[in-house]
């Protein structure tokens, strides 16, 4: 069901609801704010579930303190919400433990852990969905996944936190192959499709993607190799942990990093860019794009393909006939098979990258 504000609706639970006490807590910034009368109407009119003990968590100071990103009003059109277990999940990830005031995000990068730990969304080692506040100058965005929303009013201060006033629901990030179409990754989707990759990089939990864009898939480079030699590749371009950009900018020297094909590629970064060369040296790839939040960890976006150590030095030798089971989709499980060589059809994966 789709729903508009109804003011006369939001007005009338307002002046009945007893949640209308005076006072300064996160409960009476919101029903004070005109622009958050939709929002107001969700957490007391029962329409989509009893958020009354929410209500009370955010009336109450001894409660602790927390940072809300409120949708405006405008931000639930055309947004679909049919029922209080998702309503739930999309007010936790709306809310964050602490009082955030703007002037606490840095430029760049905020990766921030949200309340939302329901196990449906919620693939991360540790904490809750993250949400990346990201700060350019006067300008502050939500990101969720690839999408975003404005800031468009910080720092509504109560006693017990801080509300900021976004311009889109945020809703909790997706799966890699689901994120990455939204930022523009076709081919290194069909590249994952294609060698059975995506299920097994959907299942890992904590993990940092450094993903080709579609010009880096541009050139012939990749129709020497095999299925499999192409799922070692795209596993080359995994690494376990969470590497966001805020953990990268520190770095002084070169940092090896290990992949989920076994091989290493060095990262580095100076003067602004973060350059990751791979283990023959051959292939560089700059980060174009950083911090576009999965359900199981983080995209950075890279402008070439890095080749690992099997497949920079070997050529395939035939055989193993592999099925998917214990095949390409298992290389985000087991390593060994990197090591294989497979004669197989190749041309159709290829296909699908030249797209
Ligand atoms: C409760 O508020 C929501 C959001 O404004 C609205 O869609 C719904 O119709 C309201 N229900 C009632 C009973 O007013
Ligand atoms: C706030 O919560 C505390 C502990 O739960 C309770 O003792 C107190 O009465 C509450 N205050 C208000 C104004 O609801
Ligand atoms: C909430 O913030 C206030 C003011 O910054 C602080 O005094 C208080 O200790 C905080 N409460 C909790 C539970 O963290
Ligand atoms: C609640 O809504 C979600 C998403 O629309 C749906 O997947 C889920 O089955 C619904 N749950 C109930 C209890 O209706
Ligand atoms: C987690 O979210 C799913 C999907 O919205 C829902 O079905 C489930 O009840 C939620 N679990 C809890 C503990 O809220
Ligand atoms: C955040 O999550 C914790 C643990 O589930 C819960 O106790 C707390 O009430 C939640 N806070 C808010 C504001 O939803
Ligand atoms: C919203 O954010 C985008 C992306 O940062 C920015 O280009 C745009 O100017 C912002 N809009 C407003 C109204 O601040
Ligand atoms: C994924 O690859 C299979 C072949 O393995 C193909 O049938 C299917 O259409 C592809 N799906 C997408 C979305 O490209
Ligand atoms: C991918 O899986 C499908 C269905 O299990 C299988 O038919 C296909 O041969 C596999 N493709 C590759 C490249 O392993
Ligand atoms: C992403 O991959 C999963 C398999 O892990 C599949 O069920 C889903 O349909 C895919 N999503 C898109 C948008 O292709
Ligand atoms: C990156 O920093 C976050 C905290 O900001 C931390 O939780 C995470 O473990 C760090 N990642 C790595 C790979 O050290
Ligand atoms: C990076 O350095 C800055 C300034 O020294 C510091 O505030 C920040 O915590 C450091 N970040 C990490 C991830 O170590």
């Amino acid at each position: 069901m789709y729903f508009k504000t109804s003011a006369v609706a939001a007005a009338a639970v307002l002046a009945t609801s007893a949640l209308a006490q005076s006072g300064n807590s996160l409960v009476d910034v919101i029903t004070g704010n005109s622009d958050l009368s939709t929002l107001t109407a969700l957490l007391t009119n029962g329409t989509f579930g009893n958020f009354s003990s929410l209500v009370n968590t955010l009336s109450n100071s001894t409660n602790g303190n927390w940072t809300i990103f409120a949708p405006s009003n405008s931000a639930f059109d055309g947004v679909q919400i049919t029922n209080s277990t998702d309503l739930t999940s999309i007010l936790s990830y709306h809310t964050i433990n602490g009082s955030h005031p703007s002037s606490q995000f840095k430029d760049g990068s905020n990766i921030v852990a949200t309340n939302l730990t329901n196990s449906t969304y919620d693939h991360f080692p540790s904490g809750g969905v993250p949400v990346n506040v990201k700060v350019s100058g006067s300008v502050v965005n939500v990101y969720y996944g690839a999408n975003y929303a404005n800031v468009t009013s910080a720092d509504n201060t109560a006693s017990n936190g801080v509300v900021h006033v976004i311009n889109a629901v945020l809703m909790p990030p997706s799966d890699v192959n689901s994120t990455a179409l939204q930022a523009g990754l076709d081919k290194f989707v069909n590249a994952l499709n294609s060698t059975n990759s995506t299920e097994g990089i959907n299942k890992k939990s904590g993990i940092t993607i450094f993903a080709p864009n579609d010009g880096a898939f541009s050139s012939d480079a990749l129709s020497k190799y095999n299925s499999s030699q192409l799922a070692n590749i795209l596993a080359y371009h995994v690494v376990e942990g969470l590497y966001y950009s805020t953990n990268l900018t520190n770095l002084t020297s070169p940092m090896n990093i290990t992949t989920e094909a076994g091989s290493n590629f060095t990262l580095d970064v100076s003067g602004g860019s973060v350059k990751l060369t791979d283990v023959s040296g051959n292939e560089t790839a700059h980060v174009i794009k950083t911090d576009i939040l999965t359900d199981n960890g983080v995209i950075h976006i890279i402008d070439a393909i890095l080749i690992p150590a099997q497949n920079a030095s070997s050529v395939p030798t035939n055989n193993t006939n592999i099925t998917s089971s214990s095949g390409v989709g298992s290389l985000f499980e087991s390593r060994e098979i990197s090591r294989i060589a497979v004669a197989m059809t190749v041309m159709s994966a290829f296909a699908a990258l030249m797209l």
